[in-house]
């Protein structure tokens, strides 16, 4: 059944582009905040160009049940680490703190699995300083997926991605039970969870490893049949 409005931050990602794939059958209207101007062959989607530092003069687009952040980047892409905390950290907290002044019904967010702000590697502590702050946001309900390494169809080339993705048939076997969620996990998967998360009508924090991911999409699959 399709109801109300979505905003999607990310689109144009591995895992947005996915999620855009199938999220416009569930919302009557999709709400699309980009960086560069895009198109997408969906019928109920409004795509907004926007600069993300600017993400306050947006307030008004915030006014929707459901939030889902893909935001992220690379330090190699990005080119440092100040900038890569930007997008990591930054927007989606700003996006966020938007999202809890105008009472969605729930913000759903992709960190990583491992996210700590007690971790040794930065990547893994931008990560987890994020998860931290978000959790003291007055958010109706937090959905915050911590996936393992992701694998799709990336047009850039990221050398462990692409590793993963051709081990993975060999090793996810081995990977059952508490390793399970250490198994390479589809964008197209967490997509999908995502939007059984968002769709839950649960309040509250909730945190998701790759295997529970699994099972949510899962289910979002016989919800629909
Ligand atoms: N890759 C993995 O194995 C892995 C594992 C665990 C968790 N994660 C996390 O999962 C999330 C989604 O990953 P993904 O692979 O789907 O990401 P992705 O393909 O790199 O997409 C990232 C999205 O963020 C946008 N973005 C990047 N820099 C931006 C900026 N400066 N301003 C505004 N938007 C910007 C991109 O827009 P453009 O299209 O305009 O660039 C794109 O829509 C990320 O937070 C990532 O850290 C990834």
């Amino acid at each position: 059944m399709t109801t109300d409005t979505a905003l999607v931050l990310g689109a144009t990602g591995l895992v947005g582009s996915e999620l855009m794939a199938r999220i416009y059958t569930y919302y009557k209207r999709v709400i699309v905040l980009s960086r560069r101007t895009v198109t997408m062959p969906y019928p109920n989607v409004e795509i907004h160009t926007i600069d993300f530092e600017y993400m306050d003069e947006y307030a008004a687009l915030f006014q929707v049940e459901d939030v889902f952040c893909c935001l992220g980047t690379t330090i190699k892409q990005a080119k440092s680490k100040e900038a890569f905390r930007k997008v990591d950290y930054t927007y989606p907290l700003q996006a966020a703190k938007l999202s809890a002044a105008a009472n969605v019904r729930s913000f759903t967010i992709i960190t990583a699995m491992g996210s700590s702000s007690k971790s040794a590697f930065f990547y893994s502590r931008v990560k987890g300083d994020l998860e931290t702050e978000l959790q003291a946001l007055p958010l109706h309900a937090l959905h915050i997926v911590q996936p393992s390494l992701i694998i799709g169809a990336r047009q850039e080339f990221r050398l462990g991605e692409r590793a993963a993705a051709t081990i993975s048939p060999l090793l996810s076997p081995m990977l059952r039970g508490p390793l399970a969620k250490y198994r390479p996990i589809q964008a197209s998967v967490i997509s999908e969870a995502m939007l059984y998360a968002a769709r839950s009508g649960l309040g509250g924090t909730h945190i998701y490893a790759s295997d529970q991911l699994r099972i949510m999409a899962a289910q979002l699959k016989n919800n629909n049949n």
